[in-house]
């Protein structure tokens, strides 16, 4: 076990776990910041996708020995009101099925346009295409993150 303070949606938090941990894990079981979920555990679906420093990784192979001094953001800490361009794109479209992958795919699109404010559909589909949807509501993705480019 080891401590570590981490700096999470604006805020500093403690966590005593052991180093190989995935940051996962901290955020759902020792932060309770469940917004980000578990699908695959190997990288492969994109469920679990935070912003570490501003970039979009997944979380489940992350062990927190590896992150204690970026900067982290989770779909909890987004936006204080749930209104970043992003979200209210997604509700603009009616994005999400059964919901369980969209965390994932927020988190993805926010940070594919603060780096590429103006993506073109090919960019687009580049930042998308490794977050796995099983309700298949990739067409309303894309149609989100064109309308939230153009509203950020
Ligand atoms: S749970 Fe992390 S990529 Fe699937
Ligand atoms: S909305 Fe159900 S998995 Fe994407």
């Amino acid at each position: 076990m080891a401590n570590y303070t981490l700096q999470i949606n604006g805020t500093s938090q403690q966590v005593e776990v052991d180093p190989n941990t995935p940051l996962l894990w901290v955020l759902r079981d020792h932060l309770q910041l469940v917004g980000t979920k578990f699908g695959c555990g190997i990288a492969q679906c994109g469920a679990c996708t935070i912003h570490l420093n501003g970039n979009a990784v997944r979380s489940c192979q992350l062990p927190i020995s590896a992150v204690e001094e970026a900067s982290i953001t989770t779909i909890e800490g987004l936006s204080e009101e749930g209104d970043h361009p992003v979200q209210k794109a997604w509700v603009e479209h009616d994005v999400p099925q059964c919901g369980y992958c969209q965390a994932g795919q927020i988190m993805t699109a926010a940070a594919l346009l603060q780096q590429n404010p103006n993506p073109s559909d090919a960019d687009i589909e580049n930042a998308m295409n490794g977050n796995i949807c099983r309700c298949g509501t990739y067409l309303r993705i894309r149609a989100a993150v064109k309308t939230a480019s153009q509203n950020l």
